[in-house]
């Protein structure tokens, strides 16, 4: 309801989308409203949050993939209008800062959809990630490696680095949208909404923020 009540009142709104089991229900939620209640994608602009390095758009645990597999292609988007980071860009230092101008030039991002890691991550801003950080390389630690192997089959198929928007470049959204379900959350959602704000537990930056709705089951919020 939030995603589509801003869809409505603002066409061409700029969203930021996020990938991984958390969204997944959400993404068929806002398709069956375009489907069933005509909501309209046609003028939106997207920006995910990450890609992994290695992986074009076409291998199909990219999140270019993903997304066109969950969301974009049930949905009227146009397909100019969808950015997820190129994991196979020839030069990531000056793609990143082209993938921070473009989000500018779009007018910034107006609702920012986050999962969080087990380890407190948003985006893959891993533990030691500074706040201030922009849309780089990361490299992933070895839990985000595990908790990603289900996905590959095994855990040497994962990637090891991704390009992620930065702690900084989430901070810049208008709102952000943080989802979290299940007990392995629990330690991060504590820490993240009642913690000291620290580079450790990423999401903790969230606390800056001025305009941050959690949503969360009960196991997410037992702690
Ligand atoms: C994905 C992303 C990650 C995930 C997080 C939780 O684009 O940015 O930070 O949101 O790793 O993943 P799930 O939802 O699979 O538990």
């Amino acid at each position: 309801q939030f995603v589509a009540t801003l869809v409505r009142r603002k066409p061409r709104c700029v969203l930021g989308l996020a990938t991984g089991s958390t969204p997944l229900g959400l993404y068929a939620e806002l398709v069956r409203m375009h489907r069933e209640e005509g909501l309209d994608f046609s003028r939106v602009v997207t920006f995910n949050l990450d890609e992994y390095v290695g992986l074009s758009g076409s291998h199909p645990q990219s999140y270019r993939h993903f997304m066109q597999q969950n969301l974009f292609d049930h949905i009227n988007i146009d397909p100019r209008d969808t950015h997820v980071p190129d994991g196979r860009a020839l030069d990531f230092e000056s793609y990143c800062e082209q993938y921070e101008r473009m989000i500018a030039e779009e007018g910034g991002i107006d609702m920012q959809l986050l999962g969080i890691g087990g380890d407190g991550h948003i985006a893959f801003n891993e533990p030691g990630s500074s706040l201030g950080s922009r849309t780089r390389l990361k490299t992933l630690t070895e839990e985000t490696v595990r908790d990603n192997a289900r996905f590959f089959g095994s855990e040497k198929d994962v990637p090891r680095l991704a390009i992620t928007m930065g702690v900084g470049t989430i901070l810049e959204s208008r709102q952000c949208l943080l989802l979290a379900a299940g007990a392995s959350k629990a330690r991060a959602i504590r820490d993240t909404i009642e913690g000291p704000i620290t580079a450790q537990i990423t999401a903790s930056a969230l606390q800056l923020h001025r305009d941050v709705i959690a949503i969360l089951d009960q196991e997410a919020a037992r702690l």
